[in-house]
């Protein structure tokens, strides 16, 4: 199946010069949505994961989907105010100011083997962010870091040197 013809690109979206690489096609899709969530199964069969980690907003849909393949746990990874329990926090940089994600304090257990998972990187900031604050307060194993998309000229990539990166699709 070409996954790839279920993304919509759309021009000048959210700002003038940004290509908007949009995946709900890919959602609204049973089979398409389906052989997306498979193929990233496949990579993790014969590896354990105890937990996805998902990205607010559109990597929850792909972590919670890929958990339940996996037979794992999702954990969250959340803009600033929206976790209800006492939270680790941590700042990253956008093209202009900043913003704040946070995860549970109890997110896991130690030793936990995690898959983290978004729809695009893309500057590679909101995940470099992720990857942060887990190692910073937690003793668990990032096995990989898994993304639909993969905007290849903003070179994301590099903030994840250290790491095993995947991605599906690239543009
Ligand atoms: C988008 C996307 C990634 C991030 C990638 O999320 O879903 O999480 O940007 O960009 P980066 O690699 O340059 O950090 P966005 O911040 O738009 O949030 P949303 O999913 O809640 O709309």
């Amino acid at each position: 199946m070409n996954l790839e013809s279920y993304i919509r690109s759309t021009p000048d979206f959210p700002k003038p010069g940004i290509i908007f690489r949009d995946f709900t096609p890919m959602l609204a899709n049973g089979p398409a949505f389906q052989e997306m969530i498979d193929r990233l199964k496949a990579r993790h069969q014969d590896t354990p994961i105890d937990v996805v980690v998902g990205i607010e907003a559109r990597g929850f849909i792909l972590a919670a989907a890929l958990a339940y393949a996996l037979g794992a746990g999702t954990v969250l990874v959340r803009k600033e105010g929206k976790l209800p329990h006492a939270t680790h926090r941590q700042e990253y940089l956008l093209e202009y100011g900043s913003n704040v994600l946070e995860i549970q304090q109890d997110a896991f257990q130690d030793g936990q083997r995690i898959l983290i998972i978004d729809d695009v990187l893309a500057t590679g900031g909101t995940v470099a962010a992720t990857v942060e604050i887990i190692r910073a307060h937690f003793d668990v194993e990032i096995r990989e870091i898994d993304f639909l998309m993969e905007l290849d000229d903003l070179k994301g990539r590099e903030k994840l040197a250290d790491l095993p990166v995947h991605s599906v699709l690239h543009y």
